[in-house]
């Protein structure tokens, strides 16, 4: 690609996105199968306008998510399918959550809040916070956490490579705090059969219990779930991990919550931070869009290993190692007690 051609792909980023997000949105994934099917007859399952629908789903054949015959027939492409609410580790939720109407209204906050150097968008958007209006906005809340474990069944695979080799064997209790629907926690807890584990979360992400991990993947026995806030007080353990939560808080927030954990942690004591690390200025890295997205949409930030160490110092912690998932897409930050 030429230079103009490069940065007139970057223009029409959110054009493709927002193609997507529509297809999803409107059930076209879950509705066109392997078999091609006419675009009439998809239209009026989903009940659509026949020639609208017409123009999306060609468009979404454009973008390879759709297979587009010469009698307007659709089938489904294998990238298509992640998009399915059926497949295994469908991407569906993180769509849903990220192209959806309350992020995409964030982003237009994000000159003004350069210029204010006040990272409030949620706030100038909602009123609330993030976590706030998650509480108080149970279709937003769904898609959070339908989000969340769509994240984590990407992200998990990368915090288990990341602690190959690692020596579970003086960790007897490990607590995922922040740990969402338990994903993350839960695998731990199949890979390592001598643990035990708590998933420490608010109340409303966890009190529909046909939602957790636990059950389906049969470590129910193992594995607790508690309802608190980690601004108060975080339960007992020898090891905890946090995936994607001190991304979303200011270094004082994090230092809070690292505080708390240090307070409760027992026997050796570990804690491992699981975030994308951000790199030097040398290398491009989702983390410095992530960061930016953090920006919008919380009080936090992407940070280097190194700010994370600091974090860890300042809340008590010695900083041990920084591990990383052999896709360089997650690291993993330990301290000790
Ligand atoms: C970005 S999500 C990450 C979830 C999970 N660790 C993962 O990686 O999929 C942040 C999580 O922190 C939880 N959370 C936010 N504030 C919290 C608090 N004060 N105490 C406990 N959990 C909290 C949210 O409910 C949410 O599930």
């Amino acid at each position: 690609m030429t230079d103009r051609e490069k940065t007139l792909d970057i223009i029409f980023g959110r054009w493709r996105s927002q193609i997507l997000y529509a297809g999803v949105k409107l059930g076209v994934f879950d509705c066109v199968n392997a078999v091609p099917k006419n675009v009439s007859e998809i239209a009026k399952q989903l009940n659509l306008d026949s020639s609208l629908a017409y123009r999306l789903f060609r468009a979404l054949g454009s973008l390879g998510l759709l297979k587009e015959d010469a009698n307007r027939n659709f089938s489904i492409t294998a990238q298509g399918d992640l998009l399915r609410k059926d497949y295994p580790q469908t991407l569906r939720g993180i769509v849903l959550l990220e192209e959806g109407e309350e992020h995409y209204a964030l982003w237009k906050h994000l000159p003004s809040m350069i210029m204010d150097g006040k990272q409030n968008a949620f706030l100038r958007e909602y009123s609330k916070n993030i976590f706030e209006y998650a509480d108080s906005n149970l279709a937003y809340r769904e898609v959070f956490n339908q989000a969340m474990s769509s994240y984590s069944t990407i992200q998990t695979a990368w915090v288990l490579d990341a602690l190959e080799g690692y020596d579970f064997s003086k960790i007897h209790h490990m607590c995922d705090v922040g740990g969402g629907q338990g994903h993350l926690l839960c695998s731990l807890l199949v890979k390592y059969p001598h643990l035990k584990g708590t998933v420490f979360e608010l109340d409303t992400v966890i009190k529909n219990r046909e939602l957790l991990w636990a059950r389906k993947m049969g470590v129910e026995d193992r594995c607790t779930y508690v309802a608190g806030d980690m601004f108060d007080e975080v339960p007992a353990a020898d090891a905890y991990i946090m995936k994607m939560i001190l991304h979303d808080w200011s270094d004082e927030e994090c230092v809070k919550i690292l505080s708390n954990i240090y307070r409760q942690v027992y026997n050796v004591g570990t804690v491992f931070i699981a975030e994308h690390m951000v790199p030097g200025p040398e290398k491009p890295h989702f983390s410095k869009l992530f960061d930016i997205h953090m920006m919008c949409a919380s009080s936090g930030r992407e940070r280097t290993a190194e700010e994370y160490a600091d974090l860890l110092n300042k809340a008590g912690w010695k900083y041990s190692k920084t591990l990383h998932s052999p896709s360089g897409l997650m690291g993993i930050v330990e301290g000790n007690k």
